[in-house]
């Protein structure tokens, strides 16, 4: 395990957390390059028995040194805007390696895309294959394109991050999607590639993620029988984790439901793994600043890290399991575990359950590693929080503390 206890203190591989603290102060985010990598390396050797590409989905944590550790374990890249290709291209992908996303590309995206020559742009719409074909045919070239389908499937995931359903703003539905590949046959300024399929994330149970599967297959057959030979099929990303410490869909159980799925085919598959790989990879160490002790008994512990820093249970009411980083043999005690914000819903957990906790204990808030740190913010000129990655008994600082003077350096 990579954060385990040690001597009754938490330890990231073989670094205790209060040795990081010390150094760096809380908030700071911790991941272990040795989780990154035996999780990617699971996912890639699931589904070595068909040919496949892993892009790894930056949006879930695009931090320069994780992005290039993927990349040194073999990982392509899935980039949601121009910021993520720059950081991809800087982490040594090439445009080959690179598949480009987004529900709305801008001029100024299309045009970079198109310029570097992609592996995949996925289109969203027949207006951005206007814009595409027009910038392609001014810059005369011939763009590489897989189609985003909207397949109408129910991820059963949380709504905020289902995309795959008609109602959904994502993608082309099935039937407007065909005629816009047959129509490209005579547009050459486009090179259809591929058909890209995303039906949402944190999916715990496979079977809509083979049914998406099945759907893209079903796609480029009927696109096959007209004559259209595509170079790959797009899976997209969104197995989910046990974020309650249960049992998670491991990475074979996963690839044998997309390969089932995907029998039919030839073409090479492309995945977009994001949370599966970095999520349980990563903490959000953070310090109680306060308990407050209401009347009525409610105890709150209020921590030094709020939804600034950590913003999926303000935003999805996301459950992270939070546990003291010293276990000392102190008594269990109900708590709402709570941010510095001047927002209700900056908490971290209701009803929990902590030893005693007290102001300058540290904490550790766990599975952090996904749509952790890239969805920080500056809301009450909070700076950025720090990233520290551990590589077995070593660590170092991939992202400094923002300071106010960062902050202010982009103002007038
Ligand atoms: N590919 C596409 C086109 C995506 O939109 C996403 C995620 C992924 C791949 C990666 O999905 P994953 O394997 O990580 O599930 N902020 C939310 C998650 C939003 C995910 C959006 N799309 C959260 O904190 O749960």
């Amino acid at each position: 395990m990579t954060f385990d206890y040690r001597q009754d203190i938490l330890a990231c591989d073989l670094v205790p957390l209060p040795d990081i603290a010390a150094v760096v102060g809380t908030p700071t985010y911790v991941y272990g390059a040795s989780a990154i990598r035996s999780r990617f390396g699971a996912l890639d050797a699931a589904v070595a028995t068909v040919p496949h590409a892993l892009h790894y989905a930056l949006k879930a944590n695009a931090t320069s040194a994780v992005v290039r550790l993927l990349r040194g374990l073999g990982a392509a890249a899935d980039a949601n805007s121009v910021g993520e290709i720059e950081v991809a291209l800087r982490a040594g992908y090439a445009p080959a390696d690179i598949v480009f996303t987004g529900v709305g590309k801008t001029p100024a995206e299309l045009e970079r895309a198109v310029a570097l020559d992609l592996k995949a742009i996925n289109a969203e719409s027949a207006g951005e294959l206007e814009r595409l074909e027009a910038i392609a045919t001014r810059l005369g070239r011939r763009t590489r394109v897989a189609l985003r389908v909207n397949p109408d499937i129910d991820a059963r995931s949380h709504p905020h991050i289902s995309t795959g359903l008609k109602r959904n703003k994502f993608g082309v539905p099935y039937e407007q999607a065909l005629e816009l590949c047959r129509g490209m046959r005579g547009r050459p300024a486009l090179r259809l590639v591929g058909v890209h399929v995303h039906i949402g994330s944190q999916i715990t149970t496979l079977e809509p993620l083979a049914r998406a599967a099945r759907a893209a297959v079903a796609f480029a057959e009927e696109l096959a029988r007209e004559g259209i030979e595509l170079e790959h099929l797009d899976l997209g990303g969104g197995l989910g984790i046990a974020y309650d410490g249960g049992v998670e869909p491991s990475a074979d159980e996963y690839a044998s439901a997309i390969i089932a799925a995907t029998r039919g085919t030839r073409l090479p598959l492309i995945l977009e793994p994001g949370r599966w790989v970095v999520g349980p990879s990563g903490v959000l160490l953070a310090s109680v600043v306060d308990v407050k002790v209401h009347p009525d008994g409610r105890r709150f512990v209020v921590l030094d890290a709020g939804m600034t820093e950590l913003l999926r249970p303000a935003l999805y009411g996301a459950f992270h399991r939070i546990v003291a980083v010293r276990r000392d043999g102190r008594t269990e005690v109900a708590c709402d575990v709570v941010g510095p914000v001047c927002e209700s819903s900056d908490a971290f957990g209701v009803d929990r359950s902590l030893p005693d906790p007290r102001p300058g204990d540290l904490v550790a808030i766990l599975d952090a590693g996904a749509y952790g740190a890239v969805m920080a913010s500056n809301y009450n000129r909070r700076p950025m929080p720090p990233e520290v990655l551990v590589d077995g008994s070593a660590w170092r600082v991939v992202r400094r503390r923002q300071t106010v003077d960062d902050q202010l350096a982009c103002e007038a």
